[in-house]
């Protein structure tokens, strides 16, 4: 390609931040990380929004881009350090007037716009807890989110109010305030609208001494069983946000960064807000949906430096194809493209080598790690389809697993750590500074999480990863049932509840199956109660499944709903009656299920499930699937 020469030049006019891995393994020093910070005036302590904002203003840097903003529709915005500032403390002290005390959870539910920024930040300040959650949730995720936090405020469009919220607000007596962008003709009852909140509080809010430790964000995230749970991190994880921005991300003075995550998941708040504004560099925020076209545009157009995005966002690019106008346009500024998320096949690092000029590197970690924690690094040669090398800072550990992947534990409770070559649970020795600190209002949750061997305490990822010779991590599995898709995590048993609320399901399992583009779709087989499909629909299953499906994406929300639901005269379970989720996925691919007596407790029933052709948007002897796209 005709531009090759200009990247390749514009790439090395930049020395990468960690040049030599080992070196900087050695040498890395959390106290020295600490000191790249500027901590609050008068050794106040540590707040996050002091370090993304007003540090660089207090240090001249006010002038500096901190985000521009693209609208859907077209349309760029510019703020500036001292605006964004100046705005999130005006939001800060709002919620002061409010009433609203520091340790008060504010859940932020907003589409990639100025004032989602101004509220997460403003909240930081105001020392509340703030719970960024997905837009494209439906109402029963969103309300169950609020419940759990037991959410003071609320932070949101009126749209989102009137579609999402409203019909629950009853059933959440701890939410004070809800507070909806725009001005006051637009704010639907019971709301509070933004601009005027903004215009009437003071300038200058003062941010409040702030420990490290007092907690900063909420995130929550999806097990295997049980409701989702909520992943607390404190303000001193502002520290590993900082130096994985520098370190992974290799952000440098003066970058624009463009980091396409949903500011409803924590890549989105980790990456697509606190650790570049804490390198002072320039956020793209695109509001708009993934479109190729559109995202050759933004890389050209807006000259991004580093690009950090998801191996469902490349899929759907290399899908698109080379005729998508911009794909060839010279991109000189490009220095580094990271991927997160998912696997990250050989052929999508390729597919960037050869159409953006460079590959992707891909990058591991989770909602509980807080940052980053495995890395390709840019000065690294890649090994495509591997998650790379620890962070400096962080160690890991591969834990023995057996055959049916339970933990190996010792007779004292250990755990058991595996050397060189192998494959095991990858764990991390505790702490670091972007740990989870609870699991909200569940202990018993958190404290599995952690095992002890070797004289430390690991934590459990959860993920199954072979360690090479030469300590590359390539993923391998994940040890529960939860699913990826479209990038983001589902838990099961969150959908498997909505189901079984409709009238007419007694039971349901829900599952993935892989999908070239999304990673894995959600599916579900549910058993209906017989006199129920007689008394709604004349014994007609068909009819009985539409009514389910148009429940679950009117709770859900199309992105979580199930996208095929089948009809089974009963489920699949181990003898305790867990249902046996990887059984349904495997009789739905034609997979072997594998010698089921030795990986369950004993007997397992064998419902039937009653497949026959399905096709997108048609219903079949029994199945339903919506054409619908996440
Ligand atoms: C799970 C965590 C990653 C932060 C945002 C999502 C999977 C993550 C990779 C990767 C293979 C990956 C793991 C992990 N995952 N990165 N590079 N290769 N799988 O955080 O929603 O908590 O998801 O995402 O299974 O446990 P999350």
């Amino acid at each position: 390609m005709h531009h090759t020469t200009d990247q390749t030049v514009a790439r090395a006019t930049v020395a990468p931040n960690l040049v030599d891995y080992e070196a900087a393994r050695t040498a890395f020093d959390w106290a020295d990380a600490r000191a790249l910070l500027a901590g609050l005036p008068d050794g106040a302590g540590c707040n996050i929004a002091w370090e993304a904002l007003d540090r660089h203003v207090a240090e001249g840097r006010g002038g500096q881009v901190a985000l521009r903003l693209l609208g859907r529709a077209g349309g760029r915005r510019e703020v500036t350090y001292a605006e964004l500032a100046e705005q999130s403390g005006r939001f800060a002290a709002g919620l002061e007037q409010l009433q609203v005390a520091a340790g008060e959870v504010v859940v932020v539910v907003c589409g990639r716009q100025l004032d989602l920024f101004v509220a997460v930040l403003g909240a930081l300040k105001r020392r509340c807890v703030v719970c960024p959650v997905f837009s494209a949730f439906g109402p029963e995720p969103i309300a169950t989110r609020l419940q759990l936090s037991s959410a003071a405020v609320l932070v949101t469009t009126p749209d989102l109010y009137r579609r999402k919220v409203a019909e629950r607000r009853g059933d959440l007596p701890a939410l004070r305030h809800v507070i909806v962008t725009g001005d006051a003709a637009t704010a639907p009852d019971g709301t509070l609208a933004l601009d005027p909140l903004l215009a009437g509080a003071p300038a200058g809010y003062r941010i409040a001494p702030t420990s490290a430790d007092d907690p900063a964000l909420l995130h929550f995230t999806s097990g295997t069983t049980g409701t989702p749970k909520g992943a607390v991190h404190v303000h001193g994880a502002v520290v590993a946000h900082h130096v994985t921005a520098r370190l992974v991300l290799d952000l440098h003075d003066g970058d624009v960064v463009w980091c396409t995550a949903d500011p409803g998941w924590v890549t989105g708040t980790s990456y697509g807000i606190i650790g570049p504004l804490t390198c002072g560099v320039t956020l793209v925020v695109d509001e708009a949906e993934i479109d190729p076209a559109r995202w050759y545009a933004i890389l050209a157009d807006e000259a991004v430096d580093v690009w950090y995005t998801a191996p469902t966002a490349i899929r759907m690019l290399m899908r698109a194809g080379t005729d998508v106008p911009g794909l060839d346009r010279p991109r000189p500024h490009l220095r580094l493209a990271c991927s997160v998320g998912e696997p990250l096949a050989p052929d999508a690092v390729e597919w960037g080598e050869r159409h953006l000029g460079l590959p992707f590197h891909d990058t591991w970690w989770q909602t509980e790690t807080g940052g980053i924690m495995v890395a390709n690094f840019r000065s690294m040669p890649i090994r495509p389809g591997s998650m790379g090398r620890p962070l400096p800072g962080i160690e890991v550990a591969l834990v023995a697993c057996d055959d049916e992947g339970d933990l190996v534990r010792t007779p004292a409770g250990e755990v058991v750590l595996l050397d060189g070559a192998a494959q095991g649970m990858l764990a991390l020795r505790t702490p670091w500074p972007s740990m989870f600190r609870s699991y909200l209002g569940a202990p018993d949750r958190y404290a599995a999480c952690f095992a002890p061997a070797a004289g430390a305490t690991w934590y459990l990822s959860g993920d199954v990863v072979r360690r090479d010779r030469d300590g590359y991590l390539w993923f391998v599995a994940r040890a529960d049932d939860v699913i990826k898709t479209s990038g983001h995590l589902i838990g099961p048993f969150e959908v498997e509840r909505v189901l079984v609320e409709h009238e007419a399901v007694a039971e349901a399992g829900v599952y993935a199956v892989p999908d070239p583009v999304a990673g894995a779709l959600v599916h579900a087989v549910v058993v209906l109660t017989t006199d129920t499909v007689e008394r709604l629909a004349g014994g007609d299953p068909g009819e009985v499944l539409r009514s389910v499906m148009a429940h679950a994406r009117r709770h859900l929300g199309a992105s979580v709903a199930p996208r095929q639901i089948l009809v089974a005269d009963d489920l699949p379970k181990t003898r305790s009656g867990k249902i046996l989720r990887r059984v349904l996925r495997a009789r739905e691919l034609g997979l072997p299920v594998g010698d089921l007596s030795t990986l369950e407790t004993g007997a397992v029933q064998t419902g039937a499930v009653q497949t026959g052709a399905v096709q997108s948007g048609a219903v079949q002897s029994g199945a339903v699937e919506t054409g619908a796209r996440p």
